[in-house]
């Protein structure tokens, strides 16, 4: 694919190849690990705009930022405009460059609260969630999926609607609802909202090595891709895609272990580190064996012993 830079409203990212937001994932910790490996532009994980309203210290935690956040892009969910805004006008976003707003999240508890992949359903609402939160004066994007069911494309209305009212970025998860993270991605409805609107349209879904990358910009004409599960298991695929020397992939981990110890106690950041442990160690030999040793662990001296002991 071709690495370039993307403007986003007045800003201009270092490259094109972004890292999602994941839930319970991208903190500041493997946002730096993505930065050191080449990421354009990282998102914080979807942060409830109600949360931050009621002071909740957990959502506010999950703003957390890594000096690598050049810039800082934090994702909001949520659907009332007055929620949103007051929300993107708060002082814990004071520091934020842009507030992505998440129109794509499948999960029951969110759709059914209409927000997430639901407000894909009433484009106008959408529009007006942008226009509030553009009243903070920071960049808006959207992240969208294709729609809720297969018999039914909304992303083309969504993206237009979104667009008009100030967005300067679109993310399209190339999967409707229905289908969550299986299957793979529609290439050719990403392409509609490509050919829809005059903004950087980022193609996302499916991408797990760098010819992934390729298939998905040369199928889409996207303006750039964002990696998701694909940079979960294996963060040096932002490496691969720009063509960069891999770095040492044990120093990795052992780093992202390291970057966690600078916030929180030793324990408890090896509790935390399992769910990233299990996805490190994917495809990995012995990793069953592996796995179990890292759930077992209760310090980092522990984890880093068993990445010692890794074949990566
Ligand atoms: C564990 C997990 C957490 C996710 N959390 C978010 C989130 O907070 N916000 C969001 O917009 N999408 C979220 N997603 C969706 C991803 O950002 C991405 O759109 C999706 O995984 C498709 O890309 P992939 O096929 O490359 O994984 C999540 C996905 C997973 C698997």
């Amino acid at each position: 694919m071709e690495i370039k830079s993307l403007s986003i409203g007045r800003l201009s990212t270092k490259n094109n190849v972004f890292l999602a937001p994941l839930a319970g994932f991208t903190d500041f910790a493997f946002r730096q690990i993505c930065y050191e490996l080449g990421a354009g532009l990282c998102f914080t994980e979807m942060v409830s705009a109600k949360g931050l309203n009621y002071n909740n210290e957990k959502t506010k935690d999950l703003l957390r930022c890594s000096p690598l956040d050049y810039i800082k892009a934090v994702q909001l969910f949520g659907c009332e405009e007055d929620v949103l805004e007051k929300a993107a006008k708060s002082d814990d976003l004071k520091d934020f460059d842009i507030i992505d707003i998440n129109m794509g999240c499948p999960v029951p508890k969110v759709f059914n609260n209409g927000e997430g992949s639901k407000l894909m359903e009433n484009p106008t609402l959408a529009g007006k969630l942008v226009n509030a939160v553009s009243k903070s004066g920071k960049e808006v994007t959207v992240k969208m999926r294709l729609g809720i069911e297969h018999e039914k494309d909304l992303a083309v209305d969504l993206a237009k609607a979104v667009y008009e009212n100030g967005a300067k970025l679109i993310t399209v998860h190339g999967r409707y609802r229905e289908d969550y993270y299986s299957g793979q991605p529609y290439y050719d409805k990403i392409a509609e909202v490509v050919n829809a609107v005059n903004i950087p349209v980022i193609a996302n879904g499916g991408v797990f090595t760098k010819e992934d990358a390729d298939v998905l910009m040369e199928n889409t004409g996207a303006a750039g891709v964002m990696l998701a599960r694909g940079a979960l298991n294996r963060p040096w695929l932002f490496s691969e895609i720009l063509n960069k020397p891999v770095k040492d992939k044990k120093s990795i981990i052992k780093r992202h272990i390291d970057l966690l110890l600078q916030v929180y106690p030793d324990n408890i950041v090896a509790i935390n580190m399992r769910k990233q442990m299990a996805l490190y160690l994917a495809g990995v030999k012995d990793a069953k064996k592996y796995k179990l040793m890292a759930f077992e662990a209760t310090s980092t001296k522990q984890l880093k012993q068993i990445v010692n002991e890794l074949q990566l």
